[in-house]
């Protein structure tokens, strides 16, 4: 464990070509739900980190066989639709809030006891909003703190769970799917209805093992599956992730004389508010070579260094780019003029508070250039910047962000660098080959 991390300035552009590691929501989806299933999954280009990983624990842990046949490519097979078994002990979530609300949904209507514990931060985030619905639909799953945080208890319901029609107050994939996947398991078709549309890779993958949903607009429908018709698929090639792709994207932008080739990510359109935004402050981006893998549009893209402004944006667009705020307040910083960003309220309750965090760290190298409001922040580009010593605050996208920040600027010195480990454990390495 590296207690520090140095970042320096970069001394020239960076050029070349980097491969994008797998994507975290779809990795985690893809062990899931190839769990449920008989047959044996050969999953491909795998993300082999830390929030992924403890997934992988939790479905072992209720008797599903996963063989890493490598670190990117693993075998998992399920014992059925109903073959969960009851698990010995405690299922540890880690820090991955996508593990444990999506399993709350999966383990509700099970006909056994599970127990959810799980890291400092994870125990600090709002499971309320997932057992809420899920208590709607018949499920028995009590918490600490008025049934808000871990650990989290779930007791068999005693009978089927009901479909329910839920307006989510939160535009949540984590919510969302949590329903939906205890909808797979009711007696009636479950609807979810969403402020705006958030990720929908559960959608697309569940349709891949012959799940049958209906959408319209931001609502989603699921219908309970029958009897021989959840149907593994052989392979699944998980996409690279454009949330890891971000960091280089805003490098690639910022640092100048820069030039990187990005391949292998991907552009569901549910996720590529980062490309609308860094396009809208005038980055040269050029997506080419769109394809299909896994059921999902991945892409090659293309960044060099270009002369960014500033932008505003709200509540429509974040679903689409929640985790790229701060890479993007980075972006923002080498601007020209002020980046206002609204309807970012979610951001208080992710892996750290990162509206706080970006205002407090990112100050420390950007002096006076950030105002932190109740559900955004106010941005004031080409900011004056100097050397510091600053935090992850724990958080993998707060330290990315941060040494990407510091290799424009004047450098940095990262305090819980090992955060990165979360979603991508080779990037610091990759960076420093530039
Ligand atoms: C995720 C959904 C998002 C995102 C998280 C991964 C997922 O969370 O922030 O990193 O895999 O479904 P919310 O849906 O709760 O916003």
């Amino acid at each position: 464990m590296a207690e520090m991390k140095t970042i320096e300035p970069a001394r020239r552009g960076w050029r070349g070509k980097i491969d994008i590691p797998g994507d975290k929501s779809i990795s985690h989806r893809s062990v899931m739900f190839a769990g449920l299933g008989d047959t044996p999954v050969h999953i491909r280009n795998f993300l082999h980190a830390a929030d992924c990983l403890s997934t992988v624990g939790v479905m072992r842990a209720l008797g599903v066989n996963v063989e890493f046949l490598n670190e990117n490519e693993l075998i998992v097979t399920g014992r059925g639709f109903h073959g969960l078994t009851e698990p010995l002990s405690v299922l540890d979530a880690g820090n991955s809030g996508t593990t444990l609300r999506l399993m709350m949904g999966l383990l509700a209507p099970q006909s056994f006891l599970s127990v959810f514990s799980g890291d400092a931060s994870l125990t600090r985030r709002p499971m309320g909003r997932v057992l809420l619905p899920l208590s709607e639909m018949g499920a028995c799953i009590y918490g600490r703190n008025n049934n808000n945080n871990l650990p989290l208890t779930i007791i068999p319901a005693g009978e089927m769970l009901h479909g329910i029609h839920y307006n989510s107050p939160v535009a949540s994939a984590q919510v969302k799917s949590a329903i939906l996947l205890a909808g797979l398991y009711a007696d009636a078709p479950t609807t979810v209805t969403e402020p705006y549309t958030s990720r929908d890779h559960t959608e697309q993958m569940l349709a891949g093992f012959g799940v049958h949903l209906e959408r319209t607009g931001a609502s989603v429908t699921v219908f309970p599956v029958a009897e021989g018709g959840y149907r593994a698929p052989a392979e699944i090639t998980v996409p690279g992730d454009i949330s890891s792709a971000a960091y280089f994207l805003v490098a690639g932008s910022i640092i100048a004389d820069s030039r990187l080739l990005l391949r292998n990510v991907g552009i569901n359109p549910t996720r590529t508010g980062i490309l609308d935004v860094l396009m809208e402050m005038g980055a040269h981006i050029i997506v080419q070579n769109e394809r299909t893998s896994g059921g999902e549009r991945v892409a090659d893209i293309t960044v060099e260094t270009a002369a960014l402004r500033g932008v505003s944006f709200g509540a429509e667009i974040m679903p689409r780019l929640i985790d790229e705020i701060p890479i993007i307040a980075v972006a923002a910083l080498f601007a020209e003029g002020d980046t206002v960003i609204t309807g970012a309220g979610e951001l208080r309750v992710k892996e750290t508070d990162r509206l706080h965090a970006i205002a407090t760290e990112f100050q420390k190298l950007a002096p006076g250039s950030i105002e932190e409001r109740e559900d955004g922040l106010v941005i004031h580009g080409q900011a004056k910047m100097q050397r510091a010593q600053v935090s992850s605050c724990g958080d993998h996208r707060m330290a990315m962000s941060l040494a990407v920040l510091g290799a424009a600027a004047k450098g940095v010195i990262i305090e819980k660098p090992d955060s990165v480990n979360i979603s991508y454990p080779t990037f610091f390495s990759e960076m420093e080959r530039f």
